[in-house]
């Protein structure tokens, strides 16, 4: 199957470098404002594939993307050294308007995988230029702050990042909730098991962890200047959750009609994702404060999606 991106920045190429090393999907057309671009990260991405896949990655224009399961769109500006996510939004939905007209025009039955930040802004900002029904519009969300949740607990834990099942949902970003009242490490109440192996989550240590996940990108940026390899395989694996029709619950973006008394939100729940897009949403169990911070998230982010002029 045949997989697009828009945008092939370090974002974009990671996505392609990680497609081209999981072997997902086929062949990857990559398309960028500066073809030039686009062509080199092509051609240094076909070099990897040699040593993983047989996939065929090519530079082209939005033409090219005809035929394609799934365009990932990672362009736009991203965050610079201490700026938030949200400041980009408007230079962001500006690109939006001319990428998305142009993926349309090419692969109308497309699904569009956003990754642009501010994530959760542009997800409602692209559904709402493509027209397209909120399930074939997904953002990445915070698939990404999940993995590093689960990372990190893992590491306390001493275990597998695999065998914690736990979710950061929300914005991606900095009002994002790290739910702990229905984390689990294999079957067992992840705090209950945590004292079991005397590597107790006391309420420190659950501030620490889920403040870790909410500063890692602010951390990573201030060292090397932007984030690629974490959201790369984050989007290789919603990816390959379309494609192969997986049916994973994936914590990821998407328009719905209310989350907690808010209306027209993109925001990040525990999502079925599959051939068609998102299947199912699944609302947790949330404690009141728990629920009070998803609030209190979707807040922010309509904050800034109703002040687009959709
Ligand atoms: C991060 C970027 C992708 O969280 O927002 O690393």
């Amino acid at each position: 199957m045949k997989i697009g991106i828009v945008g092939t920045g370090m974002v974009g190429s990671a996505a392609g470098y990680a497609m081209a090393l999981m072997g997902v999907g086929t062949e990857i057309v990559l398309v960028d404002a500066s073809h030039a671009l686009a062509l080199a990260q092509a051609q240094d991405i076909s070099h990897a594939t040699p040593f993983a896949s047989t996939i065929g990655v090519h530079a082209g224009e939005y033409a090219d993307l005809d035929g394609a399961a799934v365009v990932i769109i990672a362009a736009g500006v991203s965050q610079k050294p201490g700026e938030d996510r949200l400041a980009l939004l408007e230079r962001n939905v500006a690109v939006f308007r001319s990428v998305i007209s142009g993926v349309m025009k090419a692969a109308p039955d497309a699904i569009l995988l956003i990754a642009t930040n501010p994530l959760d802004v542009m997800t409602f900002a692209a559904q709402r230029i493509s027209g397209l029904p909120p399930e074939r519009v997904i953002g990445s969300g915070t698939i990404l702050d999940t993995a590093r949740f689960r990372s990190l607990l893992g590491d306390h834990l001493g275990i597998a990042p695999s065998s914690v099942h736990a979710y950061v949902l929300g914005e991606h970003g900095d009002s994002e909730v790290a739910v702990w009242s229905s984390a689990m490490a294999g079957s067992v109440p992840i705090v209950s098991f945590a004292q079991q192996i005397g590597r107790p989550l006391d309420e420190a240590t659950r501030v620490r962890i889920a403040e870790e996940v909410r500063r890692a990108a602010y951390t990573i940026i201030e060292g090397k200047g932007a984030t690629w390899y974490g959201i790369g395989a984050g989007l290789a694996c919603i990816v390959r959750a379309i494609i192969d029709d997986e049916r994973a619950v994936l914590s990821v973006c998407q328009v719905s009609d209310e989350i907690e008394g808010v209306r027209d939100i993109a925001l990040s729940l525990p999502r079925i994702v599959g051939r068609e897009g998102i299947i199912a949403t699944l609302m947790p169990d949330l404690d009141q404060a728990e629920r009070a911070a998803l609030k209190h998230s979707a807040g922010v982010i309509s904050g800034f999606s109703s002040k687009l002029s959709f």
